[in-house]
C-alpha cells in the first residue's frame, strides 16, 4: 500500500513535464477559437510562464526591474549628510536651513504619539482596509536590514551602542529620561557597491550614493502566498499533492480548515510561545512572506489565501481531471495573483486615494507599457505607504458567531505581536475576521496618529526590547536619504510650503503647523513621512495630496509595468532567456538575513493583459471579491458585500449565498472536436496523469492511500479512443491482513473507506498508538469515557478543532484538572466545570 502511495507521488513529479506537450504545435495551438480552446492556450501560456520564467528574466531590456533583491527605485536623488551615505541627522550639529534636525523620538512625543484611548473610528471603512494595506505592502516591499550581532570587525552591535556607527543609527532618547539613552536601530542594508561600499569597487562618489534593496519581487503577484524566490516557493508547496496544493499545518486545524504550516524550528526568527509552554521561542508561521505572524489580522489574511489557493487548485483539478498537479497549482496561483491585483486596484487603492486622485494618478488600465519601471520606489515603501501606520487600531477585536465581544476577546497589540498561538489556540481565523469586518478602522486623525501600542510597545523579532514605530519610520527615512517633504511636494507638482501659513493651510490645523515648525524650524526640513501624514485628506480619500500622488504613481507603475505573458502581444522581449547574474545586485553585508540569493528575475503578469486569461475568465474574476474569498474559506456565513465597508451586524451583512463569485467552469478544458479519446472523468479515490511517450498519449492511473487499482494501470490513446476502460479504485480491507494486522489483539478492527479503526470495549480506550486498547486509570475523571466529538461551542468561542483536544488555554487556567479522551488520543486538560458542557452521548445518558 505504501509503495502505491509513493508511486503516485513519483508519477506526479516525473509525468508533470510531459502533460500538454501533445497539444502544442509549432507556431500555434491545436484548436480553434472557442472559449474552451482559449482556456487551453492560456494554460499553456501559464506553463510557459512557470517553466521558463516565473523566476527568470522576462525583460531582456531591463532585467532588474521588479526583481527581488535589487535596489529600490529612486524617484529623486537621495539626500545624505555627506552626499554619499550618512543619513540626515547623523551629525547632530549639522544645520539645515539654520536648524538642527529634531531627534525623531522628540517628533514622536510632541506630534505623533497618542494614548490608546485616543481613537476615532472610521465611519466608512472596516479594519480590514488597514489589514489589507499591510498585507499588500508585504507583497511588494521588504527592505532588509543588517540584523543581529555583527561578525567580528564587521561593525558595531546595534543592541549595545548609542553612537551612530555603521551599521547602527540609534534613536536618541531625551537626556533627562530614565532608562537607556537610545533605542537600537539597524540601518537598512546597502545594495552592493553603493555608498561607502563604492570604495571597494573604486567608485566612491556622490554619483554612486547608498541605495537600499527590496527583498521581494515588486509586482503584485501574491508573493505573500508563494514567496519571492523559487527556493521559498519550494518550501511552501505540497509536493505529494496530486492537486497542486500548498503545505498546511499538520498539527493544528481550524474547525476543519487549514492553518499555515510552521516555519522549520531551525529557521530564525522564532515567535513568542504560549505562556507556560516549554521553550523561550515558538515557531512562527511559514508563508510567502516572513512577517506573516506579526499580528493576528495579518496571519489571518495569509491563512485565508493559503486556503483559497488550495480550494481553487482542488476545484480546477476536479474540473480538469487530466491536469497534472503542476498545472492545477500554476493555474490556481495565477487566479490568486489576479485576485490580489483586483482587490488592490479595484477595491483598495481608490478608497485610499479618493476618486479624483485615483483618476489622476492611476486611471484605467490601458495595457502593458514597456517604458514603465515597476520597481517599488524608496519613498513609497519608506514613507508614503507607511501612512497605514496611522490607521492601526491599538486593539485586536475578536468577535463570536453573534459578532459579540467577550471578556478576553480584545487584545492590546502588545499581547498579539508575533504570537501565532493566539490564532491556533484562541478560536482560529473566524473571530479575527469578524472583528476585521465589523469593527471600524482607526481613522488617521492629526492629533491621534500612532497609539501607545506602536510608539511604546512595538515588538519586532530582531530586537529584545520594545520599540517605537513612529520613530523608526522617521529614522528609516533619514537612513535611506529620503529628501525632505517639500522636495516631494515639488516632485508631485504640488506647491512648496514656505511659511507657517502655507503649512497651516496644507494641514488645515494651525496648532499642528506651530508644533511642527517649533521642532523643524523650516518646512523644507520636515521628514517626508510626517509631512505626508499631517496633510488634510483629499475628498473621499484617506490620504492627503502628497501621499495620494506617491501611492498612486507606485500602484500605476506596478500595474502598467507588469510584464506580459511571454509570447502574448506587448511582450517586448523574446521568449529566449536573458542573462541575469551580471545585472543583479547582491547585498555585501554578510549578516543580512536574506532567505537566499537574489531571485533570478521578476515574476508577475497583470490580470487584465491580453493573453493572461480568456475573456470569460476575466469576466468571472471581475465578479469575485474579498467578501467571497472570506465566505469560501472561513466559517463565516454572512459578510458585508463590500469587505472594506464597515458593517453593522446583522443589518449590513448578507448571506454568503448571495455574494457573487466566479464560476470556475470558465477554466474547464474541452477535448478537441476531432479527438476520439477526450479526457476521462475523474477516478474516485484516485487520479491519473496524462503523459506523452514517443508521440503516444498515455494515462497512468494510481489510487489514494488505502485503495487499490482494479483494472489496467495505463491506457493508451488510439484512433478509436482509449484502448481500454479506465480502472477503478477499490477500498482495501486492512482488517483482513492476517500477516500484519493493523490493530493489536486487544482491539477490534473495523474497516473504513480508505483506512481502518481500532475499537475498544468500555471501559477500555485506544492508547497513544491508536491500535492498542488501554484501561481507564482510576485516578482520572470519574467519567472516563471516549470523547469522539466536541458537541458544543465554548461560550464566546468558535469551536477550534473538532475531534482534537486543543482548547483555549486562557479559559482553562487554574481550574480543575480532568482527564479527557479525545479522538483516540488521551490528554490531560484543565477544564472549568461550568463550561464543561462537552459530553459524550454516553456520559450524558449516564447522568440523566
Ligand atoms: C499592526 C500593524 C502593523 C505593524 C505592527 C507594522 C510594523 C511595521 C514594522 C516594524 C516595519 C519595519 C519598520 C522599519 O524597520 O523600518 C514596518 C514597515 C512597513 N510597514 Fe508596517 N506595520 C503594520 C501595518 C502596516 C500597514 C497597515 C501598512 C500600510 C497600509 C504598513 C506599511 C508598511 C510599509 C510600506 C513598510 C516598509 C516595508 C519595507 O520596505 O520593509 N504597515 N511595519
Amino acid at each position: 500500500m505504501r509503495a502505491r502511495a509513493v508511486l503516485g507521488a513519483v508519477l506526479a513529479v516525473t509525468c508533470a513535464g510531459a502533460i500538454f506537450s501533445f497539444l502544442l504545435r509549432p507556431g500555434g495551438l491545436l484548436w480553434g477559437e472557442t472559449e474552451e480552446s482559449q482556456v487551453r492556450g492560456i494554460v499553456e501560456a501559464s506553463r510557459l510562464l512557470v517553466d521558463k520564467s516565473i523566476y527568470a528574466v522576462m525583460r531582456r531590456d531591463h532585467p532588474r526591474w521588479g526583481a527581488s533583491n535589487t535596489a529600490l527605485a529612486r524617484w529623486l536623488p537621495p539626500a545624505y549628510e555627506d552626499g554619499i551615505s550618512e543619513p540626515r541627522g547623523w551629525n547632530p550639529h549639522f544645520l539645515y536651513r539654520g536648524f538642527p534636525l529634531p531627534p525623531v523620538r522628540e517628533v514622536t512625543r510632541r506630534i505623533i504619539h497618542a494614548s490608546n484611548e485616543a481613537v476615532t473610528g472610521d465611519d466608512r471603512y472596516s479594519d480590514l482596509l488597514t489589514a489589507w494595506g499591510q498585507y499588500i505592502d508585504h507583497d511588494v516591499a521588504f527592505t532588509p536590514q543588517s540584523a543581529g550581532p555583527p561578525a567580528p570587525g564587521a561593525g558595531a552591535d546595534c543592541q549595545l551602542t548609542c553612537e551612530p556607527r555603521s551599521p547602527c543609527f540609534p534613536i536618541q532618547l531625551p537626556a533627562n529620561a530614565a532608562g537607556p539613552a537610545c533605542l537600537p536601530f539597524h540601518r537598512s542594508t546597502a545594495a552592493c557597491g553603493t555608498g561607502t561600499q563604492g570604495a571597494l569597487f573604486g567608485n566612491l562618489s556622490a554619483a554612486n550614493p547608498r541605495q537600499q534593496m527590496n527583498g521581494l519581487t515588486s509586482f503584485l503577484d501574491a508573493s505573500t502566498v508563494y514567496g519571492s524566490s523559487a527556493a521559498s516557493e519550494r518550501r511552501l508547496r505540497n509536493w505529494t499533492s496530486a492537486e497542486g496544493l500548498l503545505r498546511v499545518n499538520v498539527r493544528y486545524r481550524d474547525a476543519g480548515r487549514a492553518f499555515l504550516p510552521f516555519a522549520p524550528p531551525s529557521a530564525p526568527p522564532a515567535c513568542a510561545p504560549q505562556p507556560g509552554a516549554p521553550g523561550a521561542r515558538a515557531p512562527c508561521f511559514l508563508a510567502g512572506d516572513g512577517r506573516a505572524s506579526e499580528v493576528p489580522a495579518l496571519a489571518a489574511l495569509h491563512t485565508l489565501w493559503l486556503r483559497e489557493h488550495n480550494r481553487l487548485a482542488s476545484a480546477l483539478k476536479a474540473l480538469n481531471a487530466h491536469w497534472s498537479a503542476d498545472t492545477a497549482y500554476q493555474e490556481a496561483r495565477k487566479v490568486v495573483g489576479a485576485l490580489h491585483q483586483i482587490i488592490t486596484l479595484r477595491d483598495y487603492v481608490p478608497r485610499i486615494l479618493g476618486p479624483e486622485a485615483f483618476g489622476r494618478h492611476v486611471g484605467p488600465y490601458r495595457g502593458y507599457d514597456p517604458s514603465v519601471d515597476p520597481t517599488v520606489s524608496n519613498v513609497f515603501s519608506t514613507a508614503a505607504f507607511r501612512f497605514g501606520h496611522a490607521t492601526i487600531h491599538p486593539l485586536v477585536r475578536r468577535l463570536d458567531a453573534r459578532f459579540q465581544e467577550h471578556p478576553g476577546s480584545r487584545l492590546p497589540l502588545r499581547d498579539a505581536f508575533f504570537r501565532p498561538w493566539r490564532l491556533l489556540e484562541e478560536g482560529g481565523v473566524d473571530p479575527v475576521m469578524r472583528g476585521l469586518l465589523a469593527r471600524a478602522a482607526k481613522l488617521q486623525v492629526q492629533d491621534q496618529l500612532l497609539n501607545e501600542e506602536l510608539t511604546e510597545r512595538l515588538f519586532v523579532l530582531s530586537d529584545a526590547g520594545t520599540l517605537d514605530l513612529a520613530s523608526i519610520n522617521l529614522q528609516r527615512g533619514r537612513d535611506h536619504g529620503l529628501p525632505g517633504y517639500n522636495e516631494w511636494r515639488q516632485f508631485c507638482g504640488l506647491s512648496r510650503l514656505e511659511t507657517w501659513a502655507d503649512l497651516g493651510a496644507a494641514t488645515a490645523n494651525g496648532s499642528m503647523a506651530d508644533r511642527i515648525l517649533a521642532l523643524y524650524g523650516h518646512p523644507d526640513n520636515i521628514d517626508v513621512w510626517l509631512g505626508g501624514l499631517v496633510e488634510s485628506f483629499l475628498p473621499g480619500a484617506r490620504t492627503g495630496p502628497l501621499f495620494a500622488c506617491l501611492v498612486g504613481k507606485q500602484m500605476k507603475a506596478l500595474r502598467d509595468g507588469d510584464r506580459p505573458t511571454p509570447g502574448s502581444d506587448g511582450d517586448a522581449a523574446s521568449e529566449e532567456e536573458g542573462s541575469l547574474s551580471a545585472a543583479l545586485e547582491l547585498p555585501c553585508d554578510s549578516s543580512i538575513r536574506l532567505e537566499e540569493g537574489p531571485s533570478e528575475g521578476p515574476a508577475g503578469f497583470w490580470w487584465e493583459h491580453h493573453g493572461v486569461f480568456t475573456e470569460a475568465q476575466r469576466r468571472e474574476l471581475g465578479r469575485h471579491s474579498l467578501s467571497r474569498v472570506i465566505c469560501d474559506n472561513t466559517g463565516l456565513t454572512h459578510v458585508p458585500r463590500d469587505a472594506f465597508r464597515v458593517g453593522q451586524w446583522p443589518q449590513d451583512f448578507e448571506s454568503c449565498d448571495r455574494i457573487p463569485g466566479m464560476d470556475l467552469r470558465a477554466w474547464r478544458e474541452a477535448p478537441p472536436p476531432d479527438d476520439a479519446c477526450g479526457f476521462p472523468d475523474n477516478v474516485e479515490n484516485g487520479g491519473f496523469l496524462l503523459c506523452n511517450e514517443s508521440g503516444r498519449r498515455l494515462l497512468v492511473f494510481s489510487c489514494r492511500h488505502g485503495f487499490q487499482l482494479q483494472g489496467p494501470e495505463q491506457l493508451t490513446c488510439t484512433r478509436r479512443g482509449w484502448d481500454s476502460q479506465p480502472p477503478v479504485c477499490r477500498d482495501i480491507n486492512e482488517c483482513e491482513d492476517g500477516v500484519d494486522p493493523p490493530c493489536h489483539a486487544s482491539a477490534r478492527c473495523k474497516n473504513t473507506k480508505g483506512g481502518f479503526r481500532c475499537e475498544c470495549h468500555d471501559p477500555h480506550v485506544p492508547g497513544e498508538d491508536g491500535r492498542t486498547c488501554v484501561g481507564c486509570s482510576p485516578t482520572l475523571s470519574p467519567r472516563c469515557r471516549p470523547w469522539r466529538e466536541r458537541e458544543k461551542d465554548l461560550p464566546g468561542w468558535a469551536v477550534g478543532n473538532p475531534g482534537t483536544c486543543a482548547l483555549p488555554r486562557t479559559l482553562l487556567r487554574g481550574l480543575q484538572s480532568r482527564y479527557v479522551i479525545c479522538k483516540n488520543k488521551a490528554i490531560t486538560a484543565s477544564l472549568p466545570v461550568t463550561i464543561f458542557t462537552l459530553k459524550s452521548p454516553r456520559a450524558a445518558a449516564d447522568e440523566t
